[in-house]
């Protein structure tokens, strides 16, 4: 009877710290303890977005208690949400503010709050905050917050109402029972339209930064930063002059976010070293973007008549395009197939008009028109062919 109540005991014992185990938050912590883990990003880091920054760099002062702000009567904000498409650098700059800050940094995602018992995402964000607020001033960032946040009785899938719970508990906690305790709620997401208009209202996420993607003075200002530690020549030409090849990477990457541009020299640096070059040059770069826009290359075409015809008429089109008014210039012309193309010519993006697919299909299709590939050879000697 005794070793039953024991053994019950235990068991209950067990079950309970189970569930405290549960309900344990699970984000990272950065710049807390003895440990003191550095999320190794800083400010310097995040190009192009000055103006972003500066602002982001004011409310940490107001979070780290500036006598100038305190003399003011200014109020920090609760919340800072940091919306636009994805690899804009949101994780990237609250990342920033932990690096350059050492304020304490609980790096979550909304996703792992949700977990398929109830009660368990309420639990963890309860406990987020606690932890949170005993090492204020603090941080806690919510990466892809719409996971938790979306607008309720949107879903009615069974962790709906799960996931429900857990974005009262984060309402709750950021409405704050005392205003200035010091922890600043830093949130980030691709889908702000999802969110529920509560987690918008002033006292939440009072400040809403848009990151969209980049100008090509901001490209190339990222494209520095990522350079850094490349061969990449850095000298200019009549044009520029410095860093000829990037500001042309810039020109030619329009639509790309900052995620795009460092992949970008990533794989370029690959093929760098594949190919056994001693630099990055921009030919490098180009079979990086028609990797990424066309897909990777197929075999070589073996040679035949009608691969001579097909580079023949590639280039009379390459030449009609360049002597044609309007359109803009001619950056590069390939026979080398390549996902669902077997040729192509390729224009500078220069008038965002002309960087839509559908413009470039135009175009081509005029081109083609105007030069089918069954057209009669130029007669011999009418130029000279590269092959
Ligand atoms: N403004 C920027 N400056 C420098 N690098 C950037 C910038 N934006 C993005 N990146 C690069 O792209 C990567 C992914 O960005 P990330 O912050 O994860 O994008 P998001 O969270 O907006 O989807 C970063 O780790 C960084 O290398
Ligand atoms: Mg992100």
């Amino acid at each position: 009877m005794l070793a039953t109540v024991k053994i019950l005991l235990t068991r209950w014992e067990w079950l309970q710290e189970l569930a405290e185990e549960f309900g344990r938050h699970r984000a990272k912590e950065f710049n807390v303890g003895v440990e003191r883990k550095d999320t190794g990003v800083r400010y310097e880091d995040v190009a192009g977005i000055d103006s972003i920054k500066a602002d982001i760099e004011e409310v940490m002062k107001m979070i780290l208690g500036a006598e100038e702000y305190q003399a003011m009567g200014a109020r920090a904000p609760r919340g800072i949400l940091l919306e636009g498409p994805p690899g804009t650098g949101k994780t990237y700059l609250a990342k920033a503010m932990a690096g350059s800050s050492n304020v304490a940094f609980f790096s979550a995602n909304g996703s792992e709050f949700v977990e398929m018992f109830e009660g368990v995402a309420a639990a963890r964000i309860r406990d987020l905050f606690r932890v949170a607020r005993k090492h204020a001033p603090a941080i806690v960032f919510v990466d892809e917050i719409d996971a938790i946040g979306k607008a309720r009785g949107r879903g009615n899938d069974s962790g709906s109402k799960e996931r429900e719970q857990g974005l009262l508990q984060l309402l709750y906690e950021m409405d704050g029972f005392e205003a200035n305790d010091g922890v600043l709620v830093v949130g980030a997401t691709n889908r702000v339209a999802l969110l529920d208009d509560a987690l918008l209202r002033k006292g939440r996420f009072d400040m809403v930064i848009y990151m969209g993607r980049p100008s090509t003075s901001n490209r190339f200002k990222i494209l520095e930063v990522h350079a850094k530690d490349k061969p990449i020549p850095r000298e200019g030409d009549s044009v520029w002059e410095s860093d000829a090849l990037l500001h042309r990477v810039a020109e030619l990457t329009i639509g790309y976010a900052g995620a795009d541009l460092a992949n970008l020299l990533n794989e370029a640096a690959i093929l760098m070293v594949r190919k056994d070059a001693q630099a990055i040059d921009m030919s490098l770069i180009q079979e990086a973007m028609d990797k990424r826009s066309l897909g990777l290359p197929s075999a070589r075409l073996p040679d035949s008549e009608a691969k001579t015809r097909m580079a023949t008429v590639q280039a009379a089109r390459a030449v009609a395009t360049a002597l044609t008014p309007g359109l803009p210039p001619l950056v590069h012309c390939s026979i080398q197939p390549r996902g669902g193309h077997m040729s192509r010519i390729i224009f500078l993006p220069q008038v965002p008009a002309f960087s839509s697919p559908h413009t470039y299909y135009f175009i081509n299709n005029v081109i083609n028109n105007v030069l089918p590939m069954d057209s009669p050879m130029p007669a011999p000697g009418a130029y000279q062919m590269n092959s």
